[in-house]
């Protein structure tokens, strides 16, 4: 099944420019991080609207019995949306959870509005297209207490935006700095993308 699914495929055309920077966000989602590199999302664009959906067909059994690593992939998907959008001019209204029944329509991406093209917004979007997991060991030292801070104001942001998401426990290891690899583009971690080396 594809990553994305078009509904007025023949009649880009049409598409309004909120439209277009929609499609392109969620092209841009398509190279998020996920768990083994599974990529369990689905999305699907119809009209000014973006679905992002579960794919329980990609979820590994053994490792992620509840679903929680596939559910913060899609996460990090759906913040690449976010982030894509805000750097191309565009607020985002994302609906989570939209539909009771339907519990793998995980969020709902609708264009609302323009919105500043901020500085931070841009140097997400740069950070989108070069970031990959850097697998290297830990540091056997502390994260800095202002760092942590920083990311429980992050954290906190962003639940407040999105209610009911739980709260995920932090982590107090700091990697040691960017590893200097592509990432491969089809589902599966790379053979050469294993935490060897410094
Ligand atoms: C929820 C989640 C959990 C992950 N867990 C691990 C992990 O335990 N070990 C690891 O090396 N990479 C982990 N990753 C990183 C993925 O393997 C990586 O995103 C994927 O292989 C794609 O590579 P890239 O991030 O370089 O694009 C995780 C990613 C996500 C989103």
């Amino acid at each position: 099944m594809a990553a994305i699914q078009y509904t007025d495929r023949g009649t880009a055309v049409r598409v309004s420019p909120a439209g277009r920077a929609l499609t392109e966000a969620v092209l841009a989602a398509l190279d998020a991080p996920s768990i083994l590199n599974t990529q369990p999302w689905r999305w699907r664009i119809d009209g000014d609207t973006a679905q992002l959906r579960a794919d329980r067909s990609r979820q590994l059994a053994t490792i992620d019995p509840d679903g929680r690593l596939l559910t913060l992939s899609c996460g990090a998907a759906l913040h690449h949306v976010r982030v894509a959008l805000a750097a191309d001019g565009v607020a985002a209204e994302v609906a989570y959870l939209p539909d009771g029944d339907d519990p793998d329509l995980l969020a709902t991406v609708h264009p609302a509005g323009a919105v500043e093209r901020g500085a931070q917004a841009q140097r997400l979007r740069r950070a989108m297209s070069i970031r990959r997991t850097d697998r290297r060991p830990f540091a056997d030292q502390d994260v800095p207490e202002a760092a942590l801070d920083r990311l429980r104001a992050a954290a906190a942001a962003r639940r407040r935006s999105a209610p009911g998401a739980p709260a995920g426990p932090g982590r107090r290891r700091r990697r040691r700095g960017p590893r200097g690899r592509r990432r491969a583009r089809g589902p599966g971690v790379p053979g050469g993308a294993r935490g060897l080396g410094p």
